[in-house]
């Protein structure tokens, strides 16, 4: 029997309880489709720096390398918001996501049916379906280039660079038209090429990538503000949208509420092997941590990303899929409460789905 050697990051806040829920459906869908799952933890952000005195320990970045794959919760919290930047909870999340390579987030945001309701969007503009699959380049750009603190004509000042290699852009493109021709075709890179020369390389390298490897795919451009817009304004005209770092950052977020709560969407972490990291895209949710009050849907669905993505399993994968579009139907938590339907806490939810498998 196949067995995986997962890695789990719970993380501070609510990571811990999302991660358990996550873990309960891996485990179902392992002796359902005949394979097995082995959990290991380690340490990441405030909880890290709690125990170790900074928020990516050595050990984590070994056990992860040595792990089929990895899942996360979510780090930081108030406790740790006056740490300075390069010990802060995030800059942990920042280092994994460099020390494993992991160059590619993928980013979903796809309406489930029963939570068209959820959606701030009309009807109308939503229109049959919602699947628009967001690629953020993940290690590169602003996040990760030169930052610091000077003097400016006597004042304090701070700057932080944005810049993108000839490769860091090819490889990054090429994720997403292998993507899109496994979808409806249709790739949108998003650049300030209006202002940004970073982002003049970034359209030029896309370009070029397309036509010599990818002519079959259908390619378009918008600027990111524009990009902004169009997405609450007609999200139908989008499949795979490719960019950089910071502008994945932002959209996603957007994107996310389109399909009814940023509790709802998952994410993959991919570089050149088989091995990521699957997180949800939302935050550690300090406010609400301990309660059992959060939406573990999120994780879930990155576990099944996890198994699509890492360990080649697509029957489990698509079991949770389908599992989370049925307790759809039947109970929500408290983000996405209906009239009609029972609002459940965490841990129900992850059972209700486990039972749904
Ligand atoms: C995300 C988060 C992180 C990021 C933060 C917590 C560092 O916002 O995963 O989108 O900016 O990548
Ligand atoms: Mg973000």
């Amino acid at each position: 029997m196949k067995e995986y050697k997962i890695v789990l990051l719970k993380g501070d806040g609510i990571g811990p309880e999302i991660v358990d829920q996550a873990v309960k459906t891996l485990r179902k869908t392992a002796d359902k489709f005949g394979f097995s799952v082995c959990f290991d933890e380690a340490l990441l952000g405030g909880s890290a720096i709690d125990a170790t005195g900074v928020p990516l320990p050595q050990e984590t970045v070994d056990k992860c390398k040595a792990a089929d794959s990895t899942l996360l919760g979510a780090v930081g919290g108030p406790k740790w918001d006056n740490m300075p930047g390069d010990k802060r909870p995030e800059a942990g999340l920042l280092g994994i996501r460099g020390a494993l390579g992991l160059f590619a987030n993928l980013r979903p945001a796809v309406i489930f049916e029963p939570l068209r309701a959820a959606s701030p969007l009309k009807d109308e503009i939503i229109g049959d379906a919602m699947d628009i699959m967001i690629v953020r380049e993940l290690t590169g750009g602003i996040y990760f280039g030169e930052r610091g603190r000077k003097e400016v004509n006597g004042q304090p000042a701070a700057f932080d660079t944005e810049m993108y290699s000839v490769p860091e852009i090819e490889r990054i493109a090429r994720v997403a038209f292998d993507l899109a021709r496994k979808r409806s075709g249709r790739v949108c890179s998003v650049d300030k090429a209006n202002v940004l020369e970073s982002s003049r390389l970034w359209r030029e390298t896309v370009t070029r990538v397309h036509k010599e490897e990818y002519p079959d795919v259908e390619l378009n451009y918008m600027y990111v503000d524009n990009c902004a817009m169009q997405l609450v304004r007609n999200p139908k005209q989008f499949d795979v949208i490719v960019t950089s770092n910071i502008f994945g950052d932002i959209l996603s977020d957007e994107a996310s509420m389109i399909s009814g709560s940023i509790g709802m969407l998952a994410s993959a972490s991919l570089g050149s092997g088989k091995s990521g990291l699957y997180e949800p895209v939302h935050g550690s949710a300090p406010d609400i941590a301990g309660t059992d009050s959060a939406n573990p849907l999120a994780t879930i669905l990155s576990a099944a990303m996890m198994l699509k993505y890492s360990l080649g399993e697509p029957e489990a994968a698509k079991a949770i899929e389908d599992a989370v579009s049925k307790v759809l139907e039947i109970a929500r938590t408290a983000d996405i409460a209906a009239e009609g339907l029972r609002t459940v806490g965490c841990k129900e939810m992850g059972d209700l789905v486990c039972s749904l498998i």
